[in-house]
């Protein structure tokens, strides 16, 4: 029990995922060696961020990604974090990150079953402005074995063990799937471990809040354009309250613990949507479908979309079930028209 506020008997994230793990008959403890490498990147990761001014961590690093965006030096930092901790548990065989155009291979020798895509540290252009950050990954397992390849790394969402992301916000926390419940951590400075607080989290049915960059409204389509109006518009309702961080994580976040939804659409000038598949709409859509809401490309679900090429992008509609649905039916009547 609790004294002096030190809680004798806290549950961890390791302890949390090792009770999981015991659940199921025959598992060899690869999947909490590999969530381990993870939550040791989070945690060099989020101690750069909150020293990143000091230790001059801000600006350019002088290159741009496979995307042609500028690279900062956190995200390199955080990609090198990710890919060296993954490496090193012996229980990946191939990396898929956002920074990198070609897939990566683990050595040989420190091969292991497991498949992990992430975005090592997801809304770059918020750094400088110290507004949140994050990091985010989906865990897939390698179908057979044959020597690893490309197409082991496009699998569809359906496919997911596990996904998670970590919010370096106003706290240190991660949100973690195990492919049945969501549950939260919060880093505990003082000790260094990830704490389970949020147990359980479901994404109210319907929300107050809608995200999207009101900035391309010139750009979207009519569904999108008339959607949005609703929301603004006194004789269609409650009007609703416009919150947009800019850092999907963040946005995602807020949407689980309060409800509403995050949209980033298709707009005229990128035609598929900005979000990549494999390392941010995949892991967050199997996140809140597993808290209870939705996540649809505007035409399916995004777990059920086929990835082609490792960076592909994808239009997204995510949060509560009853907002996601209410934008779902407004599509649908204006490709009836
Ligand atoms: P990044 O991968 O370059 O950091 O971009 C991804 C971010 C998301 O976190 C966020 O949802 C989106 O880009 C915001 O884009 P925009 O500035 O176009 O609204
Ligand atoms: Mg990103």
């Amino acid at each position: 029990m609790s004294g002096q506020h030190l809680d004798s008997n806290c549950v961890t994230l390791t302890r949390f995922v090792l009770a999981e793990q015991s659940k199921v008959p025959y598992a060899t403890g690869e999947l909490t060696q590999l969530l381990n490498a993870i939550q040791t990147a989070v945690k060099v990761i989020s101690s750069a961020v909150r020293r990143a001014g000091i230790t001059q961590l801000f600006g350019m690093a002088g290159e741009t990604n496979v995307q042609g965006e500028e690279v900062k030096k956190l995200d390199v930092l955080a990609n090198d974090l990710f890919i060296n901790m993954l490496k090193s548990s012996y229980t990946a065989a191939l990396l898929i990150s956002e920074e990198n155009e070609t897939v990566i291979e683990v050595e040989t020798e420190r091969r292991g079953k497991y498949i992990v895509a992430f975005d090592p540290l997801d809304g770059s252009s918020n750094i400088d402005c110290l507004v949140s950050i994050g990091s985010i990954f989906a865990i897939m397992k390698k179908e057979d074995n044959s020597i690893p390849s490309l197409k082991d790394a496009l699998q569809p969402g359906t496919k997911v063990v596990a996904a998670g992301y970590a919010l370096y916000g106003s706290a240190t926390m991660m949100v973690l799937s195990l492919g049945n419940s969501v549950n939260g951590f919060m880093l505990d400075p003082s000790i260094g471990e990830f704490i389970l607080t949020d147990k359980n989290m479901r994404i109210p049915s319907k929300g107050k809040i809608y995200a999207i960059n009101e900035g391309y409204t010139h750009q979207w389509d009519e569904a999108v354009k008339e959607y949005v109006n609703n929301k603004k518009d006194p004789a269609k309702g409650k009007t609703y309250n416009a919150r947009y961080v800019g850092s999907m994580v963040a946005d995602v976040h807020r949407t689980i613990k309060y409800g509403g939804i995050f949209i980033y659409p298709a707009t005229t000038s990128s035609p598929k949507g900005k979000l990549r598949l494999l390392y941010e709409c995949i892991p967050m859509a199997h996140i809140v479908t597993n808290a209870g809401g939705l996540a649809s490309n505007g035409k399916i679900p995004i777990l059920d979309v086929q990835p082609q090429g490792l960076h592909d992008r994808s239009p997204i509609f995510l949060g509560s079930k009853e907002d996601v649905e209410d934008i779902l039916e407004i599509i649908k009547k204006h490709e009836k028209k």
